[in-house]
């Protein structure tokens, strides 16, 4: 976790002097600007390239020659944003260029695993390697800023958007959000391989209840610190350029007029001096929420908060004008907006060359160069997560007869998952395809199955039988399941975790034709695969891997490369135990308690609590054994203190492996009751068969503290638990003291 006194770089990381320079600047350029130019600059619209929300706003380019706007999203391809660079450079009156912003939120030509898949790995440098390849794509097409990264801290599956963030915990979370940041923005703003990020969605979108897309959040202000907070802050720490509102109410006020939020938290505490900007038509939505009686007291709430930029309802173009002349929105706070944005596209380097991003011979150049599409094939084998091995896997030697089945293995669309910017289906290879190019000597044949909808009851006897003749002739069936690409992602919840259909028909007739099996899954969230996982057949959840995901499924098919992803959420046993997460508190009757009545503790009467696979579970092609711990003292004296952990690991298996070592805490007596288990540190190392490698980690009293009830940060003395090992429900205990 993230402590909240940590200070550090607030805005692109920029020293003060860099910061003065482009305020200097940029406070001349204010000084010839009208009130509705300023204003026009606090407007963002979409353009009709692409549509990501409910509505387009007619005319946008008649807006662009008038000054009425300063960032266009949506808007994409050196052809198209020059276009538009012209009409602001030639044709506004003081020339000045739009910021093009884009949802780059997993590649933008060449497509990377969705960011939960990109988790999975617990891979930061090949997730900064892939934020930064997709900056260097954006930014060759005209984008100037990338609205990711996405850190939503989610518990519960049912929420679609799930996909976007990566998962349940927040240091994860925490530390992903930094590796995007660093990934997309590099270290000088003004590289034409760097965008500016922007972190989204700020905040507590991932707790909506019941995991309804845009539902209502009601979280304590401790928990919204101590858990969403913390990634957010992580961004803030790395240097994010710009911060997106969410959709949601916090404790009954909108994120996008919450100034407790955005004055409070972001700017008097993290110094945050970026822009900030709304999710589109939040403002707008003010008054669904019942918080404005109309668009003008939305605008006014939304900017007096400290909103800077009006995403897409046009609500500040209309009402900000009037709202300063009656004196309820100060000309001051115009001017701070207005001035954010300004300091932003000059840091860019957009004064100086408006058109320096869009250059189409760099364009054709860089998207998908085979670098690009080396590392996405890399990161996606590093992606999957291994649920199941009866010992099929890898098919070593391949098969002579293969039967492949399933409608999602003959799909290139469904691989790439949402959000996938300007990512082409014809890019993708399909599983089908990429097993029958590798195993040019076998007999592949295929069955598409059954049909996959949300809301499909027939049986679909003869199909499922027909696929499960096929298998039966066949020496391995690889079955291809899961969900299709508009099941999950924004506005994509569901109350049914299982697979589609009748996918899971399919896939049992197939195992029980008794023909070896590999069930595969794609999907943008945890499933609920209960009834496969007690199948005689391997399991592997390659989420929707992108462009190179299909050629990576079958090097881990084939042995060719290794599984070695770790799940960053908990996947449920069924549905109605969501949410669910691994860092729950104890309650006061804990199952895991001796009890004298166990009916009486905190349980289900009809399922375990524990999740089918736990965070932080999954397997690989070797094993990995760990000796015994060892802390070299058991007293931690104070705050400069720290205590090193070792522990020996031994690659007992005959392939080279790579395990995610995780150093869980528990603070078992505290002033307010702690999590069960806490992720305070991890390792990812690579062991090569048959060898040992010593590894630590460092306990500081940074890593105990908490907030406390009172929201302050606290480190508590007292004893505590350190639990090391491979997934949260595998692990070795050790105990200190912290004695400060
Ligand atoms: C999403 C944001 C996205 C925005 C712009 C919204 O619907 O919630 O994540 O950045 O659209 O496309």
């Amino acid at each position: 976790m993230v402590s909240p006194s940590a200070t550090s770089p607030r805005f692109f990381n920029l020293d003060e002097h860099a910061y003065a320079a482009a305020e200097t600047r940029c406070r001349t350029l204010l000084a010839r600007m009208t009130l509705a130019e300023k204003i026009g600059q606090m407007s963002q619209f979409t353009s009709d390239r692409d549509t990501t929300g409910p509505s387009i706003r007619e005319g946008y380019q008649e807006d662009i020659r008038a000054g009425r706007v300063g960032s266009i999203f949506n808007a994409f391809d050196a052809g198209f944003t020059r276009e538009l660079q012209t009409l602001a450079v030639n044709e506004s009156r003081l020339g000045i260029p739009l910021l093009f912003g884009y949802d780059v939120v997993h590649g933008f030509r060449t497509i990377f695993p969705i960011p939960l898949a990109m988790a999975s790995s617990w891979h930061l440098d090949n997730v900064e390697a892939a934020a930064h390849i997709a900056a260097r794509e954006a930014a060759a097409a005209g984008i100037h800023w990338a609205f990711a990264p996405m850190v939503d801290v989610s518990r519960d599956a049912r929420w679609g958007r799930v996909m976007e963030g990566a998962g349940e915990d927040p240091l994860l979370s925490s530390r992903m959000a930094s590796a995007q940041v660093r990934g997309y923005q590099g270290s000088d703003p003004r590289a034409l391989d760097s965008v500016a990020a922007c972190v989204k969605h700020y905040v507590g979108y991932g707790a909506v209840e019941a995991g309804r897309d845009y539902n209502s959040v009601d979280l304590s202000e401790r928990v919204m610190r101590s858990v969403h907070l913390p990634s957010h802050q992580a961004a803030i720490n790395a240097g994010v350029a710009s911060v997106m509102t969410s959709f949601n109410t916090v404790d009954g006020v909108p994120a996008s007029c919450n100034p407790l939020l955005l004055r409070q938290i972001l700017r008097d505490e993290w110094h945050f001096q970026g822009p900030v900007v709304t999710d589109y038509t939040a403002i707008m939505e003010l008054i669904e929420h019942g918080v404005a009686a109309d668009p003008r007291d939305a605008a006014r709430q939304a900017v007096n908060a400290g909103v800077d930029m009006d995403m897409q309802d046009g609500y500040f173009l209309d009402h900000l004008a009037e709202l300063v002349e009656a004196d309820e929105v100060s000309a001051a706070r115009i001017d701070e907006a207005t001035l954010r944005i300004l300091i932003l596209k000059d840091v860019l380097g957009l004064f100086e060359a408006p058109y320096r991003y869009c250059d189409e011979a760099r364009e054709a150049a860089t998207l998908l160069a085979p670098e690009h599409r080396r590392k996405a094939r890399e990161i996606a084998q590093q992606s999957m997560v291994l649920l199941e091995n009866n010992g099929l896997l890898p098919l070593s030697p391949a098969p002579k007869r293969l039967a492949v089945i399933g409608e999602l293995a003959d799909s290139q669309a469904d691989l790439l998952g949402p959000w996938h910017g300007n990512g082409q289906v014809q890019d993708a290879c399909t599983i089908l395809q990429a097993l029958q190019n590798r195993l040019s000597d076998a007999e592949v044949s295929y069955h598409a199955g059954v049909p996959i909808h949300i809301h499909d009851t027939e049986p679909h006897t003869n199909e499922i039988a027909e696929a499960a003749t096929l298998a039966q002739q066949a020496d391995v069936a690889v079955v291809v399941v899961g969900e299709k690409e508009p099941m999950s992602g924004e506005a994509g919840s569901r109350t049914d975790l299982g697979l589609p259909g009748q996918q899971l028909a399919l896939a049992l007739a197939v195992i029980a034709s008794g023909t070896p099996t590999v069930v595969v899954t794609l999907s943008g969230r945890p499933l609920v695969l209960t009834e496969l996982a007690q199948q005689p057949a391997a399991l592997l959840h390659g989420w929707w891997p992108g462009s190179e995901g299909a050629e990576a499924l079958v090097d881990l098919l084939l042995g060719e490369a290794s599984p070695c992803a770790r799940l960053p959420m908990s996947f449920p046993r069924n549905v109605g135990q969501l949410p669910l997460y691994y860092g729950q508190l104890p309650t006061g009757r804990p199952v895991f308690r001796e009890n004298p009545d166990p009916r009486y503790s905190s349980k289900y009467i009809d399922s375990p609590n524990t999740p089918l696979y736990p965070f932080g579970y999954g397997l690989s092609y070797t094993h990995i054994d760990y000796a015994q711990p060892q802390l070299d003292k058991t007293t931690l004296a104070g705050a400069d203190d720290q205590i090193t952990l070792a522990i020996e690991l031994t690659n007992t298996g005959e392939r080279d492996g790579v395990e995610v070592v995780q150093l869980y805490l528990r603070d078992p007596v505290a002033s307010i009751s702690r999590p069960v288990r806490e992720l305070i540190d991890f390792q990812r190392v690579e062991i090569a068969a048959g060898a040992c490698q010593r590894i630590t980690f460092v306990i500081t009293a940074e890593q105990l503290g908490f907030i406390g009830s009172d929201l302050c940060w606290r480190c508590e003395p007292g004893q505590f638990e350190l639990h090391i090992g491979a997934h949260v429900e595998d692990t070795q205990a050790l105990t200190f003291h912290y004695e400060p």
